[in-house]
């Protein structure tokens, strides 16, 4: 809304209409204050969160511990860039970190988002193999950044107008049942097939640096791959020589009900990347990979000017490895995922447009389907319609069809308990 006239003549608006169009909203509220589960707007309406800022407050809002640990860190050391002195946070990050990564995973490179780590890991891969190629898999998403762009394919509209993309990217089907219409042993097997077939065909393993894959898919849809899957891909790497990263930047970091969601699988990567939960609203990522292979990667051949040296984003970190573990958020995002699939199921069996249920832990889809079609404007008419009644919902997947359930592990049963029955009531009003 414009108001009155500033000094350099521009006319004055209340900030939103100075906003980037470029970014999609879920509304356009405006957040002024957030505790655990819920966020208020200006106007003091309340919103059940189950979005957690696509996965980021994983301790809930404004964790008390959280935010004394900034609080704590704040006056004595805001910042220190890592290339001219190492801030006491980021080693003692990397120790928390390596006491909650599998053992093999003792080595630690910092960033800021998302998207600067999957580019981390893709630099180091290629200097430690001396390769060119990469192999993602269909409906992964893995950033904005030119390279995380070209190994990104959920949907087009993330790409579309922005080639050329870096060459060297090639995708597998990823093993998503529901899509193909096939069993997880199916879906297993023919990925499985689709990938060698690619290694024999198009981008041979003498070229692979990295098959790049999230064990849960995220903006994708929401779909977990068979631990099987995992498994052979484990074996498949060792095979064929190529070295295996899982973005886990949406999966991880507790989500799933294990710190990682591929531990259920017990395949080990030789790349682990983090961030968006990690630090519960502060911006940090990591890359965790074993001392031999960070030691392939030339020193000073990679960096950034705040990677590693953001001190109060590290220290948030920290505090929340201890409030995950001392406030059991691994079980109860087992036990609380347990409870909304369940939840989900039965609300399922009242309306069939919901073709799907799956998920583990706190990450759940529900994929909406009209004779077997994707239903993804109804899927987004949901959501809106959630919003309207207080609970914040997105959707996912290639056509919006997939409805997210990604509350904070701190949910509780009676929070789950309030998000099914404003869901069933927007699912009755569309
Ligand atoms: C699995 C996955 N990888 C990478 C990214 C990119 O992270 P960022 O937005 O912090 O760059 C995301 C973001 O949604 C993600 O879900």
């Amino acid at each position: 809304m414009t108001e009155t006239f500033s000094g350099n003549g521009k006319p004055r608006h209340d900030g939103r209409e100075l906003l980037s169009p470029v970014w999609a909203h879920l509304s356009d509220h405006v957040a002024v204050r957030a505790e655990g589960a819920y966020v208020w707007d200006r106007d003091d309406h309340r919103f059940l969160d189950f979005t957690s800022g696509i996965g980021v407050t994983s301790t809930g809002h404004c964790h008390p511990r959280v935010v004394e640990a900034i609080r704590e860190q704040a006056p004595k050391l805001l910042f220190a860039q890592i290339n001219c002195m190492i801030p006491e946070t980021a080693p003692k990050l990397a120790v928390a970190l390596n006491q909650i990564t599998p053992e093999n995973l003792d080595c630690f490179f910092f960033a800021n988002s998302g998207a600067e780590a999957v580019e981390a890991a893709v630099k180091l891969a290629k200097q430690a193999t001396g390769r060119t190629n990469v192999i993602a898999f269909q409906g992964s998403f893995h950033g904005r950044t030119h390279m995380a762009m070209a190994l990104t394919a959920s949907q087009t509209l993330y790409r579309a107008g922005y080639q050329p993309l870096p060459a060297g990217t090639f995708f597998a089907p990823y093993p998503y049942a529901y899509h193909h219409g096939m069993s997880a042993a199916q879906v297993t097997a023919y990925c499985l097939r689709e990938l060698e077939s690619l290694l024999d065909h198009q981008c041979t393993p003498e070229e692979t640096a990295l098959i790049l894959i999230e064990p849960v898919l995220g903006e994708g849809g929401y779909v977990p791959a068979p631990t099987g899957f995992l498994r052979q891909l484990r074996r498949l790497c060792d095979r064929r020589q190529i070295l295996l990263a899982y973005d886990e930047i949406q999966c991880g970091f507790g989500r799933t009900g294990d710190w990682w969601a591929h531990a259920r699988s017990g395949a080990i990567p030789d790349l682990l990347i983090m961030a968006k939960g990690m630090a519960s609203g502060l911006p940090i990522s990591a890359l965790a990979a074993s001392r031999s292979l960070m030691q392939e990667w030339p020193t000073g051949s990679h960096g950034s000017t705040f990677g590693g040296g953001t001190a109060i984003a590290a220290a948030a970190a920290m505090a929340t490895i201890e409030v995950i573990e001392e406030e059991s958020l691994l079980q109860n995002s087992l036990l609380m995922g347990e409870y909304l699939l369940n939840g989900l199921e039965s609300v399922q069996s009242h309306h069939p447009i919901i073709g799907d249920v799956r998920g583990v832990g706190l990450m759940i889809g529900t994929e909406l389907s009209t004779d077997g079609q994707p239903a993804g404007d109804v899927a987004v008419a949901v959501s809106q319609a959630c919003l309207q009644r207080g609970l914040m919902l997105l959707t996912c997947g290639t056509d919006r069809s997939v409805i997210r359930w990604v509350p904070p592990l701190i949910v509780s049963r009676e929070q789950i308990d309030a998000a099914l029955d404003i869901f069933t009531e927007a699912l009755a009003s569309v």
